[in-house]
């Protein structure tokens, strides 16, 4: 792995090797396999494109039967009042009634996930939990229980593993943080 790279304007180090991933990612899927044992075929339901590489890992040491599914957070421009408003789209199929396990790249203000959380509840799902690689517990400020966290850390800003930097970054099998 390199030490150091460049994305556009800024550079990043390296944060968190890709083997440290993988045990944090077994250990999330462990309680999970725990929890979903006995519950009727629950959907994973990724949110794409940040959680492509994480969703892949995760699925793959899920024990239980399962549907797997992918929705994206489209935002656009609002009225003045209303500001950025989030779209949910990608959602095609009825949820009522069934487990959903929503899988995040990254959980930072909690925004996002507020809006796709409250979104999926008003279709009467049977549970929604949250399944993120990253958390980042001091810039959080919703009330979303964010059950399954693989990693938490601080403010600073990271890449790779799926999380990207104006696109790039997303190819990468480690983490790099960025250096000011
Ligand atoms: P939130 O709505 O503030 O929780 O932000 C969630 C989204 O912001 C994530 O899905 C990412 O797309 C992006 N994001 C937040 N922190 C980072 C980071 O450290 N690296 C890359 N993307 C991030
Ligand atoms: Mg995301």
């Amino acid at each position: 792995m390199k030490e150091t790279i460049q994305l556009h304007d800024r550079k990043f180090k390296i944060m968190i090797p890709a083997e440290e991933i993988d045990r944090a990612v077994t250990a999330v899927a462990e309680r999970i396999n725990r929890d979903y044992a006995e519950r009727e075929t629950p959907i994973f339901l990724g949110v794409l494109n940040g959680s492509f590489m994480f969703f892949s890992d995760l699925i793959k040491k899920v024990e239980f039967m399962n549907e797997i599914s992918f929705v994206k957070l489209a935002s656009y421009a609002g009225t003045a009042s209303t500001g950025e408003v989030q779209q949910l789209i990608g959602l095609n199929n009825s949820i009522e009634g069934r487990h959903i396990i929503i899988v995040e790249d990254i959980v930072d203000t909690g925004e996002s996930i507020d809006h796709m959380y409250h979104t999926l509840l008003e279709k009467n799902p049977a549970s929604v939990e949250v399944c993120t690689l990253f958390f980042k517990p001091n810039s959080y400020r919703k009330e979303v229980p964010i059950k399954y966290r693989a990693m938490e850390i601080g403010n600073e800003f990271i890449v790779g593993y799926g999380l990207d930097y104006d696109q790039l970054g997303r190819s990468l099998k480690d983490i790099y943080v960025v250096t000011e």
